[in-house]
C-alpha cells in the first residue's frame, strides 16, 4: 500500500484533494496532517473520515523534532504539501507566521523526507502545491508560464516564493524527486470566508456591507477547486520529476464584474429585487501593494498531460453559491470566535 502524506487536509483545497485520493485509490493509504488553524475544519472530511484507507493527525509543520519523529514511525511514499497560511490581508498583519508555516514548515517536511529516504530515492515523490502569486503582477496582457521571473510583493507571495525555491534547491543539491504547481485563484465549497466569494456570499446573505478594496479593478484568473485537485491528481502521477506546471482556469474576472455578477445570482436565489444586492457594495481603501493582475497560461499542463478545465464559471459559481445557502450550519460555525474578531480588526478602520 502506498502511504500518501497530505499536509494541510483540512483547509479547502487539501480537503478536496483528500477526498478524491481517498475514494479513488481505495489501494493508497491517505495520511492528512493539519494543525487546524481557523482555516482548517475536519467537518469538510467529514464524509470520509472513516473511509479504512484514510487517516488524520494533528500537528504542527513548523514544529522539526515532531515532524522528523513523525516521518520516522510512517516512512511515507510521497508527500502532497499544500499546509500554509494562505491569506494575503492576514500576511499583512502578521507576516513572521506566514515565514514560520511556508518556509520553515516546508524545510521540515523536505528535511525529514530526505531523511527517510536516504536509502533511496526510487518512487518517491515530494509534491509542493503554490500559488500563481510568486510571479508578481501583470499588465494588461501577457500570461504567466512557467519561465516567469518570480517576482512576489505580499508577504504571503514572498514565503510561498521562499519555499519554492527551498523546494528546487532540494531537487538541486540532494537530487530530491520534486514536482511544483503554481495555480491561479480557487473558488467553490469549504472554503473560508476571509477569501473573496465566500465572503461576499456570506456577507450578502446578512445584509453587511461588500468591502470592494480600491476601485475593483483588480484582475484574477478563477478555476473551480475540484479541478485544481484533479490537476493535482495527474501531476502527483505525471513522474515529470524536477518540473513546474501552471494551473489555471482561462478565467479572468475584473473583481467589480464578478461582484456584480454574484449580487445578481444572489437576487435571483434570495427572492430579492434585482439591483439590491448591488446596494451593499462600498468601496474601501486598497490593499497595500494589490497585485492588479493574475492571469496563468496552462497550455504546458494541457499539452503534456491532458488536464482543461471542467466547469465554465458561471456554472461553477452558480453551483458554489448553492452550497454555501444550503450549508448554513458549516459557515455559522466557521464565522464565530476567532473569525468575529479578525474580520473587525480588518475592516474597522477600512472605510474611505
Ligand atoms: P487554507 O488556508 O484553506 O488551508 C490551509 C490548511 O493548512 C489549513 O487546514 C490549516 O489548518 C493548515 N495549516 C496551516 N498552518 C499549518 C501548520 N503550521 N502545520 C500544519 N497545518 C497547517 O488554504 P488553501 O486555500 O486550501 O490553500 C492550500 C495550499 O494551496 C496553500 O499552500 C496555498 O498557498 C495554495 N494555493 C491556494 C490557492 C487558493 O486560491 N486558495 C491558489 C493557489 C495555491
Ligand atoms: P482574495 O480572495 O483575498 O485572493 P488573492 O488576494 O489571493 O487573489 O482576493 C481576491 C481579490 O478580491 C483581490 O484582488 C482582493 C479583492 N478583495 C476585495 O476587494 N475585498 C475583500 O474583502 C477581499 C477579501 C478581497
Amino acid at each position: 500500500m502506498k502511504k500518501i502524506l497530505v499536509t494541510g487536509g483540512a483547509g479547502f483545497i487539501g480537503s478536496h484533494l483528500v477526498r478524491l485520493l481517498v475514494n479513488k485509490y481505495p489501494n493508497y493509504s491517505i495520511f492528512n496532517l493539519d494543525k487546524l488553524t481557523y482555516a482548517g475544519n475536519l467537518e469538510n472530511l467529514s464524509d470520509v473520515e472513516n473511509q479504512p484507507n484514510y487517516t488524520f493527525i494533528k500537528g504542527d509543520i513548523v514544529n522539526a523534532e515532531f515532524i522528523d519523529q513523525f516521518f520516522k514511525e510512517y516512512k511515507f511514499d510521497a508527500v502532497i504539501h499544500l499546509a500554509a497560511e494562505s491569506h494575503v490581508d492576514r500576511s499583512i498583519s502578521n507576516p513572521i507566521e506566514f515565514v514560520q508555516t511556508n518556509v520553515l514548515g516546508t524545510v521540515n517536511l523536505l528535511n525529514s523526507s530526505k531523511s527517510i529516504w536516504s536509502e533511496s530515492y526510487q518512487d518517491k515523490l515530494f509534491y509542493h502545491v503554490s500559488t500563481d502569486e510568486v510571479y508578481g503582477s501583470l499588465g494588461e496582457d501577457g500570461l504567466f508560464t512557467e519561465d516567469s521571473k518570480y517576482d512576489p510583493h505580499s508577504p504571503y507571495s514572498a514565503s510561498k516564493a521562499s519555499s519554492d525555491h527551498f523546494v528546487r534547491a532540494y531537487y538541486d543539491t540532494y537530487g530530491m524527486p520534486v514536482i511544483i504547481s503554481n495555480c491561479s485563484n480557487n473558488y467553490g465549497s469549504f472554503q473560508f470566508p476571509e477569501k473573496l466569494i465566500p465572503l461576499f456570499i456570506n456577507n450578502i446573505v446578512n445584509n453587511k456591507p461588500l468591502p470592494v478594496y480600491g476601485k475593483g479593478e483588480n484582475i484574477r484568473d478563477w478555476l473551480w477547486v475540484e479541478d485544481h485537485a484533479r490537476a493535482i491528481d495527474v501531476i502527483f502521477h505525471s513522474n515529470k520529476l524536477g518540473e513546474t506546471y501552471n494551473i489555471g482556469g482561462h478565467n479572468e474576472w475584473k473583481n467589480i464584474d464578478l461582484i456584480k455578477l454574484m449580487c445578481s445570482i444572489m437576487d435571483k436565489k434570495l427572492m430579492r429585487d434585482e439591483g439590491e444586492s448591488q446596494k451593499l457594495i462600498s468601496f474601501v481603501k486598497d490593499r497595500a501593494g494589490h497585485d492588479m493582475r493574475y492571469a496563468i497560461d496552462s497550455s504546458k499542463l494541457k499539452k503534456e498531460l491532458e488536464w482543461e478545465p471542467s466547469l465554465q464559471f458561471e456554472e461553477g459559481l452558480e453551483k458554489t453559491i448553492d452550497w454555501y445557502l444550503s450549508n448554513e450550519k458549516w459557515l455559522k460555525t466557521v464565522t464565530s470566535g476567532d473569525y468575529r474578531n479578525y474580520y473587525e480588526s480588518q475592516y474597522s478602520n477600512r472605510q474611505i
